[in-house]
């Protein structure tokens, strides 16, 4: 299975006082086509940096990150833009929709800002807010919608272009239990045919980290471990199993 995101050694530190200190320390990662990867881990430990620098938000202080091969690392500002708006689809906790524009305006907005042409867009907006079950909200502004409606709207913007990585962070923790799961199964589809994209996903609920293919576990600005989801065809009480092992897992992480 091809590799979509490859990252080596890579770090990110931050200024305190005198010194510096470590936001995100010596992270190794690859990430297939197709896979579900969830990054679980205490505050502040270096999650939402992770996710950052992968996707060309902040600068790395050392290491790289090489997305289908491009290495982001020896790109310029304007060829990173490019990458990243090209790889990467973002999806936030607060969503991070804009309050003046209505829920089509908003899924196209980056893809016009990159110089796409609205007509070649359009369609495929309207088509993707539909399959979403909001064909008849294209005209409304955010604060005219739920929060689950929100975020299917920023789906839909980050899914627009069709990128082969989808990163979310904390995608659910702002929405009621039933709502963050419908969210998530439409995430989790995009891993599936025909699409197959990588979804990386930050949350601090084993529930939904047990949807995932793999869990990665971050403390103090590392990856500390990491647990595989069982081949559920061999047995079905390998869910169960998975998702006590995060629980575990979680649990001493915490302590
Ligand atoms: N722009 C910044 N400038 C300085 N320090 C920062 C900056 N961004 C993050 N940090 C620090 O880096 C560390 C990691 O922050 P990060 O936001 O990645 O944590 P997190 O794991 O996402 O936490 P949470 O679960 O609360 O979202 C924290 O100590 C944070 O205060
Ligand atoms: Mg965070």
């Amino acid at each position: 299975m091809s590799t979509v995101l490859r990252v080596e050694l890579l770090a990110k530190t931050y200024k305190a006082g005198d010194g510096d200190f470590f936001a995100v320390k010596d992270v190794d990662l690859e990430v297939s086509q197709g896979e579900f990867v969830a990054i679980m881990g205490p505050s502040g430990s270096g999650k939402s940096t992770l996710l950052h620098l992968i996707s060309g938000l902040e600068l790395p202080s050392r290491g790289t990150i090489s997305l289908c091969d491009i290495n982001l690392t020896d790109c310029s500002d304007d060829e990173r833009t490019r990458v990243r708006s090209e790889k990467i689809g973002f999806v936030f906790q607060f969503f991070n929709l804009i309050p003046v524009l209505s829920a089509l305006e908003n899924v196209v907005l980056p893809l016009l800002m990159a110089g796409h042409k609205e007509s070649a867009i359009h369609n495929r907006a309207i088509s993707l807010l539909t399959d979403m079950g909001l064909g008849n909200h294209l005209q409304k502004r955010p604060k005219e919608l739920s929060g689950g409606q929100q975020q299917r709207v920023a789906i839909a913007r980050a899914m627009l272009a069709n990128p082969p990585i989808l990163m979310a962070d904390e995608p659910t923790g702002n929405l009621d239990t039933k709502t963050g799961f419908d969210v998530l199964r439409l995430l989790q589809s995009a891993c599936r045919a025909p699409q197959r994209q990588a979804l990386i996903l930050v949350t601090h609920d084993p529930r939904v980290a047990a949807l995932a293919d793999r869990v990665l576990f971050m403390r103090d600005s590392e990856i500390v471990g990491e647990t595989h989801n069982p081949d559920l065809a061999t047995n079905p009480e390998n869910a169960a199993q998975f998702l006590y092992t995060i629980q575990q897992k979680w649990e001493v992480l915490m302590s």
